[in-house]
């Protein structure tokens, strides 16, 4: 007997969460065990560029993409409907068993509405999660693809009552725990290793300024930010009055690391903001960076700035505290009222300088959210085989 699984990637945070998934498969097979799985990996191709696609497929030792749908950038309608257009051939050709789709991003969304539409069952890890705010787009991915999934695989026990109350039957959730973790606890060792420096030299953004990276960052402590989303970078006075905080009160206290997404090196050109940044002293302007050379610099951060969900759990379980620069998130399990490392700062600097001032005293504590142990992936497998339809 054997199941036919088609897993999908889309989106740089895709990558973290469906190698471990590859790699409990292919344990799993070679126990010869039974039923069989046989496993695709479908690439939407959402995200193309090398740093943000391919460096993680290197890093994070994920096998070439079987099909890649090569759809690229667009606008959500474009990328949403190019993808299901590609994927339904896809799962014409192929008729899995299942398909099993991670997160929050476009491909999530495409992918589960073909499958449903081919009936053929879906499975979502890192289901639940929810932000309650409709203006994002994550949120209506998480949305319809929990409504669609027939197996809902939820990272905490705060997403088990989110399905509930929306009326997801219990036998469809599975608290399996959270997969990204498998990745930090596999890397975490190997990257202890690396050196700083080095990520920093290799990884220089080409415009950024001359200044020598060793007078920047002396005794390595440092300030590590990221940041794209479109309520923080697509809006000009948030963009304007976040860069002149950076500017203004971060650099003049620690060095602040950003490793910037395409988007916002986009949005602060578009803005004219862009010289100003790669003028400033104590900024250091990096390309986007590969998943391990990130976790280095994260495991000896002073503070994390971000507006990323991912990055709020990986400094839950570091210990760094972090500034989560959104009005919400829909990961409270992350915040510092549920014992986590984050705290809502929003994008009003007023109340970000702070809980930025507070956070340079914070100590680093880490904390480990139940399951959060580095076997989800062995778990979400093991849902998947088990599965008895209602
Ligand atoms: C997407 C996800 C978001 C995730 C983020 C991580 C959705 C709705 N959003 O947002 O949840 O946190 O990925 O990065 O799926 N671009 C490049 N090269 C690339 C990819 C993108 O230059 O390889 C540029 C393009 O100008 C593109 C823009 O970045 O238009 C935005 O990319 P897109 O995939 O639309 O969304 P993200 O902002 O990356």
């Amino acid at each position: 007997m054997k199941i036919k699984i088609i897993s999908v990637v889309g989106a740089r945070p895709n990558f973290m969460k469906i190698s471990p998934f590859i790699h409990a498969i292919n344990d799993y097979n070679s126990l010869h065990q039974q039923p069989e799985v046989e496993h695709l990996l479908v690439h939407t191709g959402q995200h193309y560029d090398d740093c943000m696609s391919r460096k993680f497929f290197e890093d994070l030792d994920i096998p070439p993409a079987d099909i890649n749908l090569g759809i690229g950038s667009g606008s959500h309608a474009e990328q949403v409907g190019n993808t299901m257009i590609a994927f339904e051939k896809v799962l014409q050709k192929h008729r899995p068993d299942w398909v099993v789709v991670v997160g929050d991003v476009n491909a999530t969304l495409s992918c589960s509405v073909t499958a449903k539409k081919e009936r053929i069952k879906l499975c979502h890890i890192e289901a639940g999660l929810r932000s309650g705010d409709m203006s994002m787009p994550e949120e209506i991915n998480r949305l319809v693809t929990d409504r669609l999934a027939d197996l809902l695989l939820i990272p905490d026990l705060i997403s088990e009552g989110n399905l509930l109350k929306e009326g997801v039957p219990k036998e469809k959730i599975v608290f399996t725990g959270n997969i990204m973790i498998d990745t930090l606890e596999k890397f975490r060792d190997k990257v202890k290793g690396f050196s700083i420096l080095k990520i920093l030299y290799e990884n220089k953004h080409p415009d950024a300024a001359g200044n020598s990276i060793e007078t920047e960052i002396k005794d390595f402590s440092y300030a590590l930010m990221t940041m794209h989303r479109p309520s923080n970078v697509d809006n000009e006075t948030v963009l304007k009055s976040l860069v002149r905080f950076f500017i203004e009160e971060v650099t003049p206290e620690i060095p602040l690391i950003w490793p910037i997404h395409p988007r916002t090196e986009k949005q602060l050109k578009h803005f004219g903001l862009w010289e100003k940044v790669i003028e400033t002293k104590g900024l250091i302007l990096l390309n986007p960076l590969g998943y391990l050379d990130m976790l280095r610099l994260n495991m000896s951060a002073k503070i994390m700035l971000t507006d990323s969900g991912g990055l709020q759990e990986e400094c839950t379980v570091l210990g760094i505290p972090c500034l989560t620069m959104r009005d919400n998130t829909e990961r409270p399990v992350t915040l510092q009222e549920h014992g986590g490392a984050s705290v809502l700062v929003g994008n009003n600097v007023l109340h970000i300088s702070d809980s930025f001032k507070k956070a340079m005293q914070s100590p680093h504590i880490p904390v480990r959210p139940e399951l959060w142990d580095g076997h989800t992936a062995e778990r979400c497998l093991k849902a998947i085989i088990e599965y008895k339809s209602l």
